[in-house]
């Protein structure tokens, strides 16, 4: 298995100065930068859009793992494939036809990748984890970041392993809303593999060093 990955969110970063943030990405022990993009239709909140992702790819220099709350997908995995991202994950609950979203992700020569609401139980990917590279479960409902993390999640990361392991399948689990490095540790004991974090790491006072600290609790 890959070793375990932290991907800040730059959704928390500061908008005004986000080139210093990226950089500051770039300079940690992060392993990803998370994007968040929002359509204020499947999630109550707008974030950011193609010209501001396209910024962010020419000063990034670590893969982007692009989450989209968005509903009808489809239509964009073209658009971000052009734009970098490395990872593009889509929602389960936005796709009809979800096999078909993952094929047509990968046909662009990304990783794909299905996250999952709080509500959503993890039995509903069984029959499809093969074709899934990343699972990102969400760890608080979509749509703002600061929130806090929902502690049944544990349980549904366990659950998920071992459809994993049962299947096969070759599928990272990434955490995504309110991890912290209180929740990291467990998280990763359940069986998680990414782990995204927002306004834990910018706004903490040195986000170099609590990149640094959730590092070493997940190794
Ligand atoms: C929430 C987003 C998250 C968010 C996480 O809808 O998907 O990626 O940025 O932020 P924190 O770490 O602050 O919960
Ligand atoms: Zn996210």
């Amino acid at each position: 298995m890959d070793s375990r990955k932290v991907a800040p969110s730059l959704l928390a970063a500061d908008f005004g100065n986000l080139q210093r943030d990226i950089e500051m990405v770039n300079q940690s022990q992060a392993d990803w930068f998370h994007l968040d993009i929002m359509d204020g239709v499947f999630v109550p909140n707008i974030s950011f859009g193609m010209p501001v992702v396209k910024a962010i790819a020419q000063h990034a220099k670590k893969p982007l793992d692009v989450h989209l709350m968005i509903v009808d997908p489809d239509r964009y995995i073209k658009t971000f494939a052009e734009l970098g991202a490395d990872v593009l994950t889509v929602h389960y609950e936005a796709c009809t036809h979800l096999h078909r979203s993952l094929q047509a992700i990968k046909a662009e020569g990304m990783k794909a990748g299905v996250a999952i609401n709080p509500h959503t139980s993890v039995t509903l990917l069984e029959d499809t984890i093969q074709d899934i590279d990343l699972v990102c479960m969400m760890s608080v409902n979509p749509g703002f970041g600061g929130q806090s993390f929902i502690e049944n999640t544990y349980k549904k990361v366990s659950e998920l392993k071992n459809i994993i392991e049962k299947r096969k399948a070759v599928t990272l689990i990434e955490i995504d809303g309110g991890v912290n490095a209180g929740n990291v540790r467990k998280l990763a004991d359940a069986g998680a593999d990414v782990f995204v974090a927002g306004s834990f790491v910018f706004k903490s006072e040195d986000p170099i060093e609590t990149i640094k600290t959730l590092k070493q609790k997940i190794v």
